[in-house]
């Protein structure tokens, strides 16, 4: 982080020379009542708590129960891990800002906000992709399941979402501090987000743009179209008992797939942000513990393991 801070430091004195540039942001974040702001506050800080509470036990009863130590599990793991980041990244400062009562973000801490908020939405992303495929292999090969996926395969498979997605995020963060910023430094919204900083530039973004277009279209469709002929040869290959199975195993992951998708639809304005970074993460660990047998038991075993040590 600090260090990250330092790069951006530098390479910012070295870009914008001797032009005007702004110090910091101001967050606009969602009202600007005084008397809905507490309102706020306690909605935020609610979901937070329950993404942090759902998805930390997700990955703790996974990390405990030996029987989840498939690859299924520690790519689910991988997903909360990124969910409980996301919504941190993206809420944390917007809590603070109303405790405080203030709306100010520097440029460095809103840099790194963004850069951060690129790598977990893309990593959720491609981790959808990566579950999909593990799906796939169990239902379309079952037989040939274990020589598919070895152990450093899945290491492999949950590696490239956060390597890939971090170099995205750096790709997008090199291309945004050339830009200059003159005199509008109001976002409109609840955390520094690209698009919205993109607009603020007072010079011409075309190349950014193109890149996020590029870049973003790329890291939507690629999963999803592995989710989709993933799930089509899951429904050709099984019988009607079959098809019933695979979608009692994989039908959480489908589930998860339809809400981020869904929330992707859309997206740019601050509802489709809340959506992105707040609510789906959120729900996450709910549509996979209450669908999920294994994952209720897991979660059963944890509770009673609590409740005798105490
Ligand atoms: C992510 O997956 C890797 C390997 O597949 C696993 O070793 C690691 O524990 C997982 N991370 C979390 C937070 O569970």
């Amino acid at each position: 982080m600090k260090t990250l801070c330092f790069f951006l430091q530098i390479s910012r004195n070295m870009h914008q020379g001797n032009q005007t540039t702004i110090a910091e942001f101001i967050l606009l974040g969602f009202v600007h009542q005084d008397e809905h702001q507490n309102l706020l506050f306690v909605l935020f800080l609610g979901m937070y708590l329950v993404t942090v509470v759902g998805n930390g036990l997700i990955i703790l009863a996974i990390s405990l129960d030996t029987y989840l130590h498939t690859p299924m599990y520690l790519f689910l793991a991988n997903l909360s891990f990124a969910d409980i980041s996301s919504i941190s990244n993206s809420v944390s400062k917007m809590l603070m800002n109303i405790r405080t009562k203030s709306q100010f973000i520097s440029y460095e801490s809103c840099i790194t906000q963004m850069y951060f908020s690129i790598v977990f939405v893309i990593t959720d992303n491609l981790l959808l992709g990566t579950m999909a495929y593990d799906c796939f292999v169990a239902i379309c090969h079952p037989l040939n399941y274990s020589t598919l996926m070895q152990p450093m395969f899945c290491i492999l498979l949950t590696v490239i979402p956060w390597l890939l997605s971090n170099i995205i995020a750096l790709t997008h963060t090199i291309l945004l501090i050339q830009l200059p910023f003159c005199d509008h430094n109001t976002l409109s919204h609840f955390f520094c987000d690209l698009a919205p900083l993109l607009k603020l530039s007072c010079s011409d973004t075309i190349i950014n743009e193109l890149v996020l277009f590029i870049v973003g279209l790329s890291v939507i469709i690629f999963p999803f179209a592995l989710i989709f002929f993933s799930y089509a040869c899951i429904i050709r290959k099984s019988s009607a008992q079959g098809k019933w199975r695979a979608f009692s195993t994989c039908g959480s992951h489908l589930t998860v797939v339809l809400l981020f998708y869904g929330t992707i639809v859309g997206d740019t304005d601050k509802t489709g942000a809340v959506l992105f970074t707040v609510v789906t993460p959120m729900m996450n660990p709910f549509t996979y513990s209450l669908r999920n047998k294994d994952m209720k038991g897991a979660l059963r075993k944890l509770i009673n393991r609590k409740s005798s040590s105490l």
